[in-house]
């Protein structure tokens, strides 16, 4: 969703700002803007548009003006909420003086309240956004005089979530920033300060970051950094190392992003698994899920929240409980579950999975299940998002940053931190060393299993011809494989526009068989796996409709060659491991089918990467 981008020091501002904004594109945006400082005034560009269309403007516009070696600077990407994608409400917003610039990600939720407050005293606006209400009460609060007391009477007033950048006309080479549920963070250069929602844009420049913690304020320069609370008090924060580097957030020479993130799995498995499996004991070492065998063993019930593909993984997740840990387990959809009464005791387990770290809805969930008292922990990719820390510990996924809207090398990796997670709680319960010895060993051979599915990359390329002209699909499964249809079919959604549903494969004829035909394929995941069996028959019941069904299936079979149009033949593996197997092929075949439709891959129309929105 929206990116804010911040810099102070030595260099160009515009130029580098751009190029930051560049590395925050992948999360999705309709507009992009940008403001400098320069002689006792500032300068702004805003567009709807890509950020290529404001770079553009800024080469024009700026070129030989002071504007170009402005050395102070805020920019953003907006992904519209409060009114449609246009130039006036696009980012940076200002005050009633034009001489304050605020970018801003997150909602302010009292924004009408203050608003109706500010025009009653004479304030004019000019866009419909909460953003704008922000910079007039700030101006309103004497921001120019006592830019940190404007900025705690402001956090006071305002309720909502915000990760904001500001820079003043007054005070060039100063940048505040501050944040309540939405992140930012500082990169610690030579002699310069970089300021970003994400630290994927400023890796280029720094890897030595400082993660603001709620209702943290900063005024920053070139050389300084002052952090203090919203009740003014100065305080401390650490510097941490971001552990991976520039080339990690680049494509590396494959054509997009997700195709990148799609090869990395062999890798991206290998480090979530990294020093976590201990075969000798047969169970798995999870230091950051901080709970004693006792803890664990007294947990009644697991419950995964989750949004997107996360929830399809932790449907997976839920079965692994079950099945390794005798535990009743529940999937709970995130943005569902604060408006329920979901009943939670302090022997319930609440595991918040999320990529990003910052999904609202899930986010909302980890509040209502701490008000509730259950045990939490999260299962987050990104170090210390707001998740993360919310819920105080947990399994990082370690998979490097995901840069492709679409979801890829986080499913695989969350499904495999699933996995180890239940195999250390089976581990407390009842499951014998042998039995996790044995599965330590298939999660082992994960990473040499993906390997050789990424080899069947043409294979898939040649299956997504059969496709990609069609207007409807279904994909279905069944057991392990019925949260994988679900994936595979919202992988191809959401990036080939292709309107294709995933269902579980006995529930087709319970309503959406009417609709096949000819014309609709069926993709159907019948891996040798318990519930083949079954799946054959489900894989007559399409053909007798004539859809023509792509079938994958273990290499060696020989049944449903027969039957299926087409079959992928993908590499035996264990039943715990298929989901991971077989989402590969998913990711694959969405692709190339996106890919022979034309379709925009790494930032799909209306999607974003990170939604920190209900
Ligand atoms: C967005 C992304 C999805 C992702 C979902 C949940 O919709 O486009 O790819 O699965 O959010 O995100 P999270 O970061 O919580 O896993």
């Amino acid at each position: 969703m929206c990116g804010i981008v911040g810099y102070t020091g030595p260099r160009a501002a515009p130029e580098t700002l751009i190029g930051n904004l560049r590395r925050l594109e992948y999360r999705g945006y309709d507009s992009a803007g940008i403001a400098v400082v320069v002689d006792g005034s500032l300068q702004s560009l805003k567009l709807p548009g890509k950020v290529q269309t404001l770079a553009d403007r800024v080469a024009v516009e700026w070129t030989g003006t002071p504007a170009e070696g402005s050395r102070c600077g805020i920019a953003h990407t907006r992904w519209a909420t409060h009114g449609p994608p246009t130039e006036a409400n696009a980012h940076p917003h200002f005050d009633a003086s034009g001489r304050l610039a605020l970018v801003h990600n997150g909602i302010i939720d009292n924004y009408a309240d203050l608003r109706r407050q500010l025009e009653a005293r004479g304030h004019v606006f000019r866009s419909d956004t909460d953003t704008e209400v922000l910079a007039h009460l700030l101006g309103s609060l004497g921001f120019a005089d006592d830019p940190i007391g404007a900025l705690c009477a402001a956090l006071r007033q305002v309720e909502g979530t915000l990760g904001i950048a500001i820079v003043h006309a007054d005070r060039p080479g100063r940048i505040w920033v501050a944040r309540r549920g939405s992140p930012i963070v500082i990169g610690v250069g030579e002699a310069e300060t970089l300021v970003a929602s994400d630290a994927a844009a400023i890796v280029a420049h720094t890897n030595r970051v400082i993660y603001l913690d709620d209702d943290d304020i900063a005024e920053l320069s070139a050389g300084s950094i002052e952090v203090r609370t919203a009740h003014n008090t100065p305080v401390s924060r650490t510097v941490s190392q971001v552990d991976w580097d520039v080339r990690a957030a680049e494509k590396g020479g494959f054509e997009h992003f997700m195709l990148k993130e799609i090869f990395e799995q062999p890798e991206s498995l290998e480090n979530s698994m990294r020093g976590r499996l201990d075969p000798a004991a047969g169970t798995a070492k999870l230091g950051g899920l901080a709970m004693t065998p006792r803890e664990i063993a007294d947990v009644r019930r697991v419950v995964l929240v989750a949004c997107g593909t996360s929830l399809h993984a932790g449907m997976v997740g839920r079965l692994y409980f079950e099945d390794l840990a005798d535990l009743p387990a529940a999937v709970e959809q995130a943005a569902e579950f604060r408006y329920r009464n979901p009943i939670l005791s302090p022997r319930d387990l609440v595991v918040a999975i999320s990529q990003s770290g910052e999904t609202a809805d899930t986010l909302a969930a980890v509040r209502e299940a701490r008000q509730k008292g259950a045990a939490l922990c999260g299962i987050c990719n990104v170090v210390g998002s707001t998740i993360a820390r919310e819920t105080g510990r947990g399994v990082y996924l370690h998979a490097g940053p995901e840069i492709g809207v679409a979801s890829t090398k986080a499913f695989t990796s969350q499904v495999a931190v699933l996995l180890m997670m239940a195999l250390k709680f089976g581990r407390c319960r009842r499951l014998s060393r042998e039995a996790g010895t044995e599965i330590i060993e298939q999660v082992h051979a994960l990473p040499g299993l993906v390997r050789r599915v990424l080899e069947l990359n043409e294979r898939v390329a040649r299956a997504a011809a059969s496709l990609a002209d069609a207007r409807d699909a279904f994909y279905i499964g069944r057991g392990l494989l019925y949260p994988v249809a679900l994936e595979g079919a919202l992988k191809l959604k959401e990036i080939s526009y292709l309107h294709a549903e995933g269902y579980h494969a006995a529930e087709l004829k319970h309503g959406p068989i009417a609709l096949l035909d000819p014309s609709v394929p069926v993709v159907a995941l019948a891996l040798d796996v318990p519930g083949r069996d079954k799946m054959i028959g489900n894989i007559q019941e399409c053909r007798a409709r004539g859809a023509p069904v792509i079938a994958v299936v273990t290499e060696g079979e020989t049944t449903i060659g027969g039957i299926a149009q087409e079959t992928i033949e993908l590499p035996r593996c264990a039943p715990l491991v298929s989901p991971v197997v077989a989402a590969v092929a998913m990711q694959l075949l969405a692709y190339h089918v996106a890919r022979l439709r034309g379709c925009e891959i790494d930032q799909p129309r209306n999607l974003a990467k990170s939604v920190t929105v209900e």
